[in-house]
């Protein structure tokens, strides 16, 4: 069967009501979707999908968001490794627009299920995260300080 790429631009909002331009694939196996503040790449997230299911392969909100600077610049500032112009995206809401916009399309596009798996590399620096996931509605399975876990949202119940 044709693997239908369909590609398009949305955009997101923080919490402030902060714009954000995104960029988004959506194939029959994957979704990728990747957030810029203007010409800075400040977020992303990679799904894989089959049977109805979206699994959230990655999402992150960048700490260190950098660049905002072309060619030579950007050349320049990565060798002499100034960091002024870093600026990290958590805790504005970014995360939380993110996630909303992965469930919404995967009910547009009539799927069953979201899920995501909590690894103890995303754990130990964010033990938060299986509240997280919970304070937006997911339901959270196993996923202790350094276990591994599953986060998922049942779109047939909602
Ligand atoms: C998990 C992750 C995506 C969250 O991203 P984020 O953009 O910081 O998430 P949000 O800002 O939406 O939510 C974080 C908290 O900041 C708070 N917040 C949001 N906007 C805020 C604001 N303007 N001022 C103060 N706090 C704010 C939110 O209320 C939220 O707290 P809550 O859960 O108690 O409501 C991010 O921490 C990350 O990239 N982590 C590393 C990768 C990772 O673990 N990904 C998940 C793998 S499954």
């Amino acid at each position: 069967m044709k693997n239908c790429r369909q590609r398009e631009s949305a955009t997101i909002q923080d919490a402030n009501g902060h714009a954000y331009r995104m960029k988004c694939v959506f194939d029959k196996t994957g979704w990728r979707l990747t957030v810029y503040d203007d010409d800075l790449w400040v977020a992303d997230a990679n799904c894989v999908v089959g049977n109805n299911v979206v699994r959230i392969g990655n999402l992150e909100v960048f700490e260190e968001a950098k660049g905002g600077k072309r060619g030579l610049g950007r050349w320049l500032y990565s060798i002499l490794n100034l960091r002024n112009d870093v600026k990290n995206y958590r805790k504005r809401g970014l995360g939380t627009a993110l996630l909303k916009f992965i469930v919404s399309s995967a009910k547009e596009r009539g799927m069953q299920m979201v899920e995501g798996s909590l690894s103890p590399v995303d754990l130990v620096p964010n033990p938060d995260l299986p509240d997280w996931y919970k304070r937006r509605g997911f339901t959270v399975e196993g996923g202790g300080e350094f276990g591994c876990g599953r986060v998922y949202l049942d779109l047939q119940t909602r």
